[in-house]
């Protein structure tokens, strides 16, 4: 469809018009080193068609949006015990928030925020060494995007073993609680690296299409998990893949969709495409601020809001 190319095309260029970019994160000094000019958009539809624009092809830290990947590999190994482990809320609080812990007993609210997503990386760790762990995302990732060359960029896993002074604090923290079943610096290790993965939009568009597409992969005919649970990751990307900007977000553009602070958003329209913006610079919840403006854009000219 050559609206979706015009479409894509044209958002590219009214991004280049913005002047107010967000900023970069710079708690993690590997990322504080990110230009805030980069912009790509990536579009596939289930049909397996492709429509980008910008750097669509260039490399960044996908950082959260990895943890969509692990809560989907995690249902796998273990179904629904998962949510004995973390629940299916929206927490209302930041991405790297403690206070509520401490009242819900080391129980992450959601498997989105950060303490969600330690506790979903120590249900991978089940039987397996962090190295083996690791292994097993990178293999599910390249499967799902059908690319053997996606890898974890070690300088950022590294930078934020360094300095992921908050992630430790909340491992322990869980940990405190009896709520993790390995060591804390094992199971950060699975996330940090995890969290660390390099794609491009459009890898990721690929690897997230299986969402848009009932469970299923297009590409391969394959099924990745079943409508029902492709559904239901939908449901928590909607309600909690942007933290608390999730409501803004769902009134703005009304998809599913998973931020990262790397400044990546992976969307899905169900039944129609997943979706791939990435321009680094944030806003105040840690989202990308102009990857949201080019995600209301697509909304708004598409019609594939789900409400
Ligand atoms: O743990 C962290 O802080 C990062 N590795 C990931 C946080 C993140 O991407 C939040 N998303 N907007």
């Amino acid at each position: 469809m050559d609206g979706l190319q015009a479409l894509v095309d044209d958002i590219r260029r009214e991004i280049a018009t913005q002047t107010e970019r967000g900023r970069v994160a710079d708690y993690i000094p590997q990322l504080a080193a990110v230009d805030p000019g980069h912009f790509g958009i990536a579009i596939t539809t289930v049909d397996g068609q492709e429509y980008v624009a910008g750097e669509a092809d260039t490399a960044f830290s996908i950082q959260s949006v990895s943890k969509v990947f692990t809560l989907t590999l995690a249902l796998g190994m273990v179904g629904d015990r998962l949510w004995n482990r973390v629940g299916r809320e929206p927490s209302g609080t930041p991405f790297n928030s403690i206070v509520q812990l401490e009242r819900e007993q080391g129980k992450p609210r959601n498997p989105f925020i950060n303490a969600g997503a330690i506790a979903v990386a120590d249900v991978l760790l089940a039987g397996h060494q962090p190295k083996e762990a690791i292994g097993e995302i990178v293999q599910f990732v390249r499967f799902l995007a059908g690319d053997d060359t996606i890898v974890i960029d070690d300088k950022v896993a590294h930078s934020e073993t360094e300095t992921g002074f908050r992630n430790v604090a909340l491992a322990q923290f869980m940990r405190s609680f009896g709520k993790l079943d390995h060591p804390a610096e094992h199971v950060l290790g699975v996330y940090f690296h995890h969290c660390a993965l390099a794609m491009t939009c459009r890898q990721l568009s690929r690897a997230g299409l299986f969402l848009a597409a009932g469970g299923r992969s297009p590409a391969t005919g394959g099924t990745v998990v079943s409508p029902g649970r492709a559904r239901r990751i939908n449901a928590l990307m909607l309600t909690c893949g942007h933290y608390d900007g999730s409501g803004d977000f769902a009134y703005r553009v009304g998809l599913p969709g998973k931020s990262g602070v790397g400044g990546g958003i992976l969307v899905v329209a169900p039944g129609k495409a997943s979706i791939t913006v990435w321009s680094p610079g944030l806003n105040e919840n840690g989202n990308s601020l102009l990857g949201s403006l080019a995600l209301e854009m697509l909304a708004q000219r598409t019609g594939w809001s789900i409400f």
